[in-house]
């Protein structure tokens, strides 16, 4: 009786938890929702003997802090080649279409986050293990189960009964800045990027902490030996019916203008999604395509990425601050009039170090670009000459220490004082 009221209420919490967060259309209120979790909550702390792991009562994480144990990959988790120009990209599509004819292609955003690898048995989450260095990776499952987008329990019927499944673990935006909020409050180091927090979370040892952050998860390969779709698009859309949650940004692609298109559109487009994105991900759709295209040792030959340049913002330069680090080394910050930037409000970025900034003539008053690549400060990259106010000035560098005031030095072979 206990027991298979435990069971429906499992089975209750999985479906409403799906419409919520996956499907965003919710069928009951968020209080219904606590009070069902509630009374399931409290079955399962009367009950040990029915203990199971993917219980959606594992979402909110537990206290218990996990050694992660290092697990092998089934098959390597392998990077993609990649390019920033549209002639190699060109080349690429030329050279698949030489060997094999017209091919369909299927182009998705590139999500910069970090690479999971699912494993489901007989419909259940088995494992989640980490990249690691793509032969060996990390078991995070405990984390993973508080991702309420990654289903503990798979829906429909025609799922293997062993299979895979991967993609990537993001932190939205929004999740991002109040995680770095409340670190600025509690006086610790901000993280670098939505990337770098992801990752980092992942590796956090109490699942309890990792529930609060907010992550999300998006699924972007399907592998396994029975697998019922013969096609990359076929699969993914399976996949959504089991539950997962799959990008709807995806599109098929029968030519290299479409191609384009697709770039084109979501390289102006991704400024506003809620998470990050850094490329398009272009991939052949057919399964048999792929295997006679096989793998260099890196990399599938069938897929490769098209990276963005990263986001660039122009704003004027109102000052410049000298930092002096732990170990005394000196370095220019700009004061910036704060402008929007992948996904968040620059003020400052660095200017490196004296050299950089003779080396761009960089001067107060300039409209300068700043730009955000996967470094922890947004940096400046260049100089509008055409705005540069006629009374401008070369830059003036420091010669003391702004700290003690004793005149700096540079020794051979650095680059900051
Ligand atoms: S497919 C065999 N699709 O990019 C490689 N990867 O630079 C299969 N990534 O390790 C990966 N978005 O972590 C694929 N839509 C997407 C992706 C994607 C992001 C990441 C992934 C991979 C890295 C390679």
């Amino acid at each position: 009786m206990i027991r298979e009221k435990i069971e429906e209420l499992r089975r209750t919490l999985d479906y409403h938890n799906h419409k919520y967060y996956v499907e965003n259309s919710p069928e009951i209120s968020d209080r219904e929702f606590d009070v069902l979790m509630r009374e399931l909550q409290e079955l399962e702390a009367a009950h040990p003997e029915y203990a199971d792991p993917n219980s959606p009562t594992a979402r909110v994480g537990s206290d218990l802090t996990t050694e992660f144990q290092s697990v092998e990959h089934r098959f390597p988790m392998l990077s993609l080649g990649n390019t920033y120009s549209l002639d190699e990209l060109h080349e690429f599509i030329g050279r698949i279409e030489k060997e094999l004819g017209q091919t369909e292609f299927v182009c998705e955003l590139k999500f910069d986050g970090t690479a999971i690898s699912l494993t489901y048995e007989h419909g259940a989450l088995l494992r989640a293990v980490t990249r690691g260095d793509g032969t060996r990776g990390d078991d995070v499952t405990a984390n993973i189960r508080t991702i309420r987008t990654i289903p503990l329990h798979l829906q429909g019927g025609d799922y293997p009964d062993f299979f895979e499944i991967r993609g990537e673990v993001l932190l939205p935006y929004a999740s991002f800045a109040r995680l770095n909020r409340e670190r600025e409050e509690n006086g610790e180091p901000l993280l670098a990027n939505p990337r770098n927090a992801a990752a980092g979370t992942l590796k956090q040892q109490s699942s309890a902490v990792v529930a609060q952050r907010g992550l999300d998860c998006t699924l972007y390969q399907l592998a396994g030996d029975d697998l019922p779709c013969t096609t990359h698009w076929e699969c993914m859309r399976k996949a959504s019916e089991w539950g997962f949650n799959v990008s709807d940004k995806m599109r098929i692609c029968r030519s290299q203008a479409e191609i384009d298109d697709y770039i084109a559109f979501w390289d102006e487009e991704r400024r506003k999604l809620p998470f990050a994105t850094d490329g398009v991900v272009i991939k052949v759709n057919s399964y048999t395509l792929r295997r006679e295209l096989g793998f260099t040792a890196k990399a599938p030959r069938w897929a490769v990425a098209f990276k963005f340049k990263a986001e660039q913002a122009l704003t004027r330069l109102e000052s410049v601050d000298f930092q002096v680090g732990r170990t005394g080394a000196i370095t220019p910050v700009a004061n910036l009039d704060p402008v929007q930037l992948a996904g968040t409000t620059v003020k400052r970025a660095t200017l490196h170090n004296a050299e950089q900034i003779a080396l761009l003539d960089i001067r107060v008053g300039d409209m300068v670009y700043v730009e955000k690549g996967g470094e922890i400060i947004p940096k400046i990259t260049g100089v509008d000459l055409a705005a540069r106010p006629a009374d401008s000035r070369p830059f003036q560098y420091i010669t003391r220490c702004p700290e003690c005031g004793t005149p700096q030095v540079k020794y051979e072979g650095e680059r900051k004082h």
